[in-house]
């Protein structure tokens, strides 16, 4: 992994590699989108634009899939830099919990909204422009179930991207140790 050297000339910040924080900021993006949209085309209010919402959410969504999967096996390939030297034992075993819970989510999301959609009998239209057909066969009722889970786990996401959010926070401005150089700048730097 990269390092970036420090301004106040103590220990270098070890960043994660490009690909890595490329990977971080494009997902973080595209669940932004996904989100609001999934929220809004499941809501009163907005029926005139819904058939847009879900083809946009959909799509989105299976691109996002496809970019999950690749994350992890890049994360699986390429490793992590080592924790800050300042972390506790704990405060690793709770960062490395809420990342590995973070990708569970993700991938959870992604998977059960695909099943959720083919399952239930209902076309990914960008996927069928692809010429790309379903990869999973109909699973009658179950379809609804799965759409439970997905909305359960919409609101674990969002939860555990708070609390994610607020711990990047707090070692940044609180504790005063760069943590967000870690992923940032999505590339280069
Ligand atoms: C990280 C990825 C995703 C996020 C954050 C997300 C978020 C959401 C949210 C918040 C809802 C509204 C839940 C509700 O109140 O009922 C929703 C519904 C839905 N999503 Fe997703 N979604 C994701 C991935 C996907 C994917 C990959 C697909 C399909 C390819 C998909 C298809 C759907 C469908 C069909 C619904 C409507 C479910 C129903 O009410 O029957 N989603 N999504
Ligand atoms: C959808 C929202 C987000 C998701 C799903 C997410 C997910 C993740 C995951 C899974 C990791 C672990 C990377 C690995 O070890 O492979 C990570 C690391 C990180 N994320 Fe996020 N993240 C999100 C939003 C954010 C935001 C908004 C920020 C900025 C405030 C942020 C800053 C960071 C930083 C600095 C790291 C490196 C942590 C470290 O090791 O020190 N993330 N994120």
């Amino acid at each position: 992994m990269d390092a970036a050297s420090d301004p106040k000339g103590s220990a270098p910040v070890e960043r994660y590699g490009v690909v890595a924080r490329l990977f971080h900021w494009v997902v973080v993006l595209m669940v932004a989108i996904m989100l609001p949209v999934g929220i809004a085309m499941t809501s009163y209010g907005f029926e005139e634009i819904r058939d847009e919402l879900f083809i946009l959410h959909k799509g989105t969504g299976a691109v996002l899939l496809v970019v999950v999967l690749a994350r992890l096996v890049w994360r699986v390939v390429a490793g992590a830099p080592d924790p800050p030297p300042h972390w506790s034992q704990l405060q690793r075993r709770l960062v490395a919990l809420t990342h590995g819970t973070l990708y569970i989510l993700l991938l959870t999301m992604t998977v059960t909204g695909y099943v959720r959609t083919v399952g239930g009998g209902f076309p990914i239209e960008l996927l069928e422009a692809l010429g790309i057909p379903p990869l999973i066969p109909e699973i009658g009722d179950t379809a609804e179930t799965v759409a439970v889970v997905h909305k359960f786990t919409a609101y674990a996401l969002t939860g555990l991207v708070g609390v994610h959010v607020a711990r990047v926070f707090h070692d940044q401005w609180v504790e005063k140790k760069e943590a967000l150089k870690r992923m940032w700048p999505p590339i280069g730097g």
